[in-house]
């Protein structure tokens, strides 16, 4: 190596990468870094500012330099099970030994205000860092137009009780649909009506027909990667619905909670189409980083803020203050960014390994259609098999799945399938958990076709 600052740079790497500093901790400061190697100061910048192209390290402004590299090992309790059933982030993606950096800073920074209530919208500077984030995905709202709520479901919950300016009551929900939005309006006794959405997106005409003829208060959706089907709309589909609530005057609730998971830069929200204040934003930060942070941010057009503001303040009178303040220190120090990429590129991966595996593995009567990202793919199962049956013997072999029927209206034709969920596997786990799968659905599907033909003999 001819250069000193490649000699200091060598030295720290192998410090990082031994873990003999520790995920987390403060690296020595400029002028420690030229004592410790005898090197100038522009040396010891030099060798850093390389380290931390590398996301080895990150700065936090007037603070210092933050090992990132996370090398704890894999949870060894649930090695033997294969989980294609969690919607929790993967625990050795998760980030939390930054994140705990950044909740230290937190108590620095902003001491005794961490610890009393706060606007019940989310604290000004938060949202000031969010107007620049939510920027980067083509929504430009400022931050009287943000809130910062405690978790997706939360606004969900607020959104479905209270009332909207349209006068409207009912709610309108893809068919299938996320769960906890489906489960909040039950529990309100909200009108609630159902449009199918398939891996190409819903009918549009259908829609019209709703909009038009009933009283649809808004139109609840999850555009991107979509929770069970793993489908997302195109960039036509997305701006005609913008177009539909504008025409019938229905306020669209765009739920965005893998925003940051989308490897297509230009697959911009149905919020960036929207020209008439009718599209409300959803964004949660749970998958990207900690769930337990119960944190998501909202976008709301000028007319919803101050009923909302009240709603959601009637629930819980303001948002966890550690939480938040840790997060504006996450997203303003770059360390936000950098996570999302590792973590969008890892289950990239996942999911393209899960369709190489189950075109090669999975019996031909079985349908399964997988997006370019996310977290999950629907597979549907046939009619003749009983879901109980496969979920059960599946659970005997050590491998998890969800049902789809809890996505489904009561009311509404629920097809037979299985969600199936990467965020926990890996790329082994996901071979032979596909591997069991069409192993077991092949078993049912023969014995059903034994039990056929015994029939037929005995007639
Ligand atoms: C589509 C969808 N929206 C919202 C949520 C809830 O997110 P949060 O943890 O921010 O409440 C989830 C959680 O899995 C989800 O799948």
């Amino acid at each position: 190596m001819e250069n000193k600052y490649e000699v200091v740079k060598a030295l720290l790497k192998e410090q990082l990468l031994s873990s003999a500093i520790k995920p987390g901790e403060k690296l020595p400061s400029i002028r420690a870094a030229t004592e410790l190697w005898s090197c100038s100061k522009n040396t010891a910048i030099r060798a850093y500012q390389e380290l931390e192209k590398e996301h080895l390290i990150y700065s936090v402004p007037k603070s210092g330099y933050y090992a990132v590299l996370r090398t704890s090992p894999s949870k060894q309790t649930a090695a033997d099970w294969i989980d294609f059933s969690s919607a929790s982030p993967d625990a050795d993606v998760m980030p939390y030994k930054d994140f705990q950096h950044c909740l230290n800073r937190a108590i620095e920074l902003y001491e005794d205000h961490l610890f009393s209530y706060s606007d019940p919208q989310g604290f000004f500077t938060l949202r000031r860092a969010l107007e620049g984030h939510l920027a980067n995905s083509q929504i430009f709202a400022p931050p009287s137009q943000i809130c910062v709520v405690s978790g997706a479901q939360q606004a969900l919950h607020v959104l479905a009780s209270m009332p909207f300016p349209n006068g409207k009551a009912a709610v309108l929900v893809e068919q299938p649909s996320f769960q906890g939005m489906l489960r909040s309006l039950d529990l309100l006794g909200v009108t609630t009506l159902g449009i199918e959405r398939t891996m190409d997106g819903i009918d549009l005409d259908e829609l019209e027909r709703h909009f038009r003829n009933n009283h649809i208060k808004f139109f609840y959706t999850v555009p991107r990667f979509h929770n069970p089907l793993g489908a997302s709309y195109t960039q036509e589909q997305k701006m005609r619905i913008a177009k539909l609530a504008e025409k019938y005057d229905v306020y669209i609730v765009e739920d965005d909670y893998l925003a940051d998971m989308d490897p297509d830069e230009k697959a911009d929200p149905i919020y960036s189409y929207d020209q008439a204040g009718k599209v409300v934003y959803v964004k949660s930060f749970s998958k990207i980083m900690l769930p337990g942070l119960r944190l998501a941010s909202v976008v709301l057009p000028t007319s919803l803020m101050e009923t909302f503001r009240l709603f959601k303040a009637s629930s819980d009178s303001s948002t966890a203050a550690l939480s938040q303040a840790a997060l504006e220190l996450y997203l303003n120090c770059g360390m936000y960014d950098h996570h999302a990429s590792l973590v969008r590129d890892r289950y990239r991966l996942r999911m393209q390994q899960l369709a190489e595996c189950s075109k090669h593995l999975l019996p031909p009567q079985i349908d399964f259609r997988i997006g370019v990202g996310g977290i999950f793919a629907r597979m549907s199962i046939p009619e003749e098999i009983d879901l109980h049956d496969l979920i059960t013997s599946l659970y005997q072999q050590q491998v998890r799945v969800t049902s789809t029927e809890h996505n489904y209206l009561r009311t509404f034709r629920r097809e037979n399938g299985l969600r199936i969920s990467i965020i926990q596997t890996d790329s082994a786990k996901i071979e032979k958990g596909i591997q069991i799968v069409a192993n077991t659905i092949e078993g049912l599907l023969e014995q059903k076709h034994t039990s056929r033909l015994q029939v037929i003999d005995w007639i």
